[in-house]
């Protein structure tokens, strides 16, 4: 059925596709039309960052930003659930288009840019949402916020999802927000992460729950510019890392039409650089961060790859775009 579906949104603009699909899920989830997508997924129930994961197939962030359809991705039978990115402030994101299907290649590139509702409208929908299962809560800085007061809005964002989340993924390498993606290295990521950490801990306090921190990080990272990442996790204790966002680089679909559109490429063309990353963290963290590997998971066999590099659990976008609910039910009996 998803292939009927998808043969319809496919003649639309995928912006446009995007937001009627969410607009229906919203509408949907929760209520007896979940029956539509629902599905039967094995259990396989894994540990992670001390908590039960009912299967390894998560949601990656960016196709839930708000947080409105997280019923509707539940019925899908979702291991978990990662919402956002969400900023303190709302904000539009870029100028449209900005979001293009590359499907000789099975990918996509986007140049959203943050496009939400803000953290507060995010918290009123999590809050709504019958959903039990683990929800991530996926957190940015907004774009006219200084590179120098980042910090301020990963903090701002911490305070007011924390005890709503099951746990918080520190975004710092979305392409598309100037900047951000120095937040990666040195002393920024340090000082970010020591800052997150200690407000972590003070909300554990006055919340009485402990919530995992996740930093999200980049494929276009070189082997050494990834081992200082990792080292700074580990000196931080971070509790899980996810690999990888979406990448620069061109090379596989520069001969595509939109191949050379300005933003992050996703799907079947950055499934190597992200497989790679994942390995080359395993061997760093030697088994003290999990790890969450995504980037360019489509079938079975792609996210065997990523379990096999080092990932403890796995999320999908692009994927899921392409082949619909099945691709999780299809990945988890086979894991
Ligand atoms: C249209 C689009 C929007 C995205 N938005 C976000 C986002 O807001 N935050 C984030 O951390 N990742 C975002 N991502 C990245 C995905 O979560 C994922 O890391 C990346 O696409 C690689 O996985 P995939 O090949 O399965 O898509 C977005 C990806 C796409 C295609």
């Amino acid at each position: 059925m998803y292939k009927l579906l998808r043969s319809i949104l496919f003649t639309q603009d995928a912006e446009k596709s995007h937001e009627l699909s969410i607009h229906a899920l919203k509408a949907m989830g929760g209520t007896a039309f979940d029956l539509l997508y629902q599905q039967n997924v094995a259990h396989k129930p894994v540990e992670c960052f001390g908590l039960q994961f009912k299967n390894p197939v998560g949601l990656a962030a960016g196709l839930d930003k708000n947080g409105e359809c997280i019923d509707a991705f539940a019925a899908m039978g979702f291991g978990f659930i990662e919402v956002g990115t969400v900023t303190p402030r709302p904000q539009v994101g870029n100028d449209k288009p900005r979001i293009f299907r590359l499907p000789e290649a099975h990918g996509i590139i986007n140049r959203m840019g943050f496009n939400n509702q803000g953290v507060d409208q995010l918290v009123k929908n999590v809050k709504a949402a019958k959903y039990n299962g683990i929800l991530g809560i996926n957190i940015g800085k907004n774009k006219d916020t200084p590179e120098e007061n980042a910090k301020d809005d990963y903090l701002h964002c911490l305070d007011k999802v924390y005890e709503h989340a099951d746990y918080v993924t520190v975004n710092i390498s979305s392409p598309n927000t100037p900047g951000l993606r120095n937040l990666q290295y040195g002393d920024a990521l340090d000082s970010l992460l020591g800052a997150i950490k200690e407000r972590q801990y003070a909300l554990g306090q006055e919340v009485g729950k402990h919530v995992p921190i996740l930093v999200k990080i980049a494929p276009d990272m070189s082997d050494e510019e990834t081992q200082q990442v990792a080292e700074t996790l580990l000196k931080n204790e971070i509790e899980g890392v996810i690999a990888t966002n979406t990448t620069l680089a061109r090379d596989r679909v520069s001969h595509l039409k939109f191949g050379n559109e300005m933003g992050g490429l996703s799907g079947v063309p950055v499934r190597q650089q992200s497989t790679h990353i994942v390995s080359v963290l395993k061997a760093s963290l030697k088994g003290q961060i999990p790890i969450v590997g995504v980037g360019g998971i489509n079938s079975a066999e792609s996210a065997q790859e990523k379990i096999e590099a080092g990932a403890e659990l796995v999320q999908v976008y692009t994927g899921f775009i392409y082949r619909g609910p099945k691709l999780v039910k299809e990945i988890v009996a086979a894991l």
